[in-house]
């Protein structure tokens, strides 16, 4: 069985971030989303409701699963049984951010980072970005899924506490 990672803040989850895990789901047997835990950063969203976002995100891929981890990633995949992460990489400076992780995971672990080409619709695209956007007024709709572009409206407009 096949088993890959797809691990990020997902502050929050976005069209760029659902293209690398559907393709990642059409190669492996499972794929696990895993939302790493940052106690020093305080997000947009809970630990929780990213989880809820993607689970709501994801639920037509039915060998994705969501998850959350606070530590070493490695340490993760050894409990899990994962061998391969998946990074999504948009630029050359994503590249030059992830190497030194794929390559510290290696020696730590074993472990065989793959990374996948992002779509070029989405290449500008990020969470923070998207946060930015989105508090200064301008439209986040074509980033975001559904579900999320409201969740993210409903923190702007202060439905939910930002
Ligand atoms: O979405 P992000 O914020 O770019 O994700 C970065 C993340 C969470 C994947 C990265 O910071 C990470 O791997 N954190 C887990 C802690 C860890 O294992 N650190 C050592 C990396 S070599």
């Amino acid at each position: 069985m096949t088993i890959a990672l797809c691990p990020g803040s997902f502050d929050p989850f976005t069209l760029g971030h659902r293209f690398v895990v559907e393709r990642a789901a059409a190669r492996f047997d499972e794929v696990i989303v895993t939302v790493v835990v940052n106690p020093n950063k305080q997000g947009m969203f809970t630990v929780d409701e990213r989880i809820d976002l993607i689970a709501a995100t994801c639920s037509d891929l039915p060998n994705v699963r969501v998850d959350r981890w606070r530590g070493l990633l490695v340490d993760y995949m050894r409990n899990e049984g994962v061998t391969t992460m998946i990074k999504g990489l948009r630029s050359s400076t994503d590249f030059e951010y992830e190497v030194p992780m794929a390559q510290m995971n290696r020696e730590l672990a074993d472990v065989e980072t793959l990374f996948m080409w992002a779509d070029p619709r989405y290449t500008h695209v990020s969470s923070s970005l998207v946060k930015e956007v989105a508090k200064l007024g301008g439209d986040v709709e074509p980033f975001l899924p559904p579900v999320v572009y409201r969740a993210v409206m409903a923190k702007v407009n202060g439905e939910m506490s930002v």
